[in-house]
């Protein structure tokens, strides 16, 4: 099973940025988590970063062409703000888990609006890290 593992803007300063709330844990250190766990679960595992909206978009894509079977998205900020990504995310039609490290909906109001949820077969919100790992067992679960 093929799996992309997507973080939208800022993600690449996990433990750096406000470590209450996103924790200690750098970007680097979770992508070796995220490999750690694939290798357990059988996954093949691809990690995408970026800061930029249409560089998300062209990824997802990518993943039709690629076959990729599942998508564990973090869209960051562009959660709350992007039409471009879901619709990214409803033209490919890849089974989708959406993952948030804190719990969105327990915190600003404007963070509450996700335009992709409604087009994920999941939400993981206020697990930390560990949303991501969830979310791959729950895409290799669905196989
Ligand atoms: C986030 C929550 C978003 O509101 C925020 O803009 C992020 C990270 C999270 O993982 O908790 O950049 O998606």
């Amino acid at each position: 099973m093929k799996i992309l593992v997507i973080n939208g803007p800022n993600l690449n300063m996990l433990g750096i940025r406000e470590p209450d709330i996103y924790g200690r844990t750098t970007y680097a250190d979770l992508c070796s988590l995220i490999l750690e766990h694939a290798l357990k679960t059988g996954a093949e595992v691809e990690l995408y970063q970026s800061n930029h909206e249409g560089d998300l978009v062209d990824k997802i894509q990518e993943a039709y062409f690629n076959q990729v079977d599942g998508i564990v998205i973090n869209p960051g900020a562009y959660t709350h703000t992007s039409v471009a990504i879901l619709d990214a995310i409803k033209a490919v039609q890849i089974p989708a888990v959406e993952v948030h490290i804190s719990d969105v909906d327990a915190r600003e109001e404007f963070r509450q609006l996700s335009y992709i949820r409604p087009y994920c077969r999941a939400t993981i919100s206020g697990r930390g890290v560990q949303g991501y790992l969830d979310a791959i067992d729950l895409l290799s679960e669905d196989q």
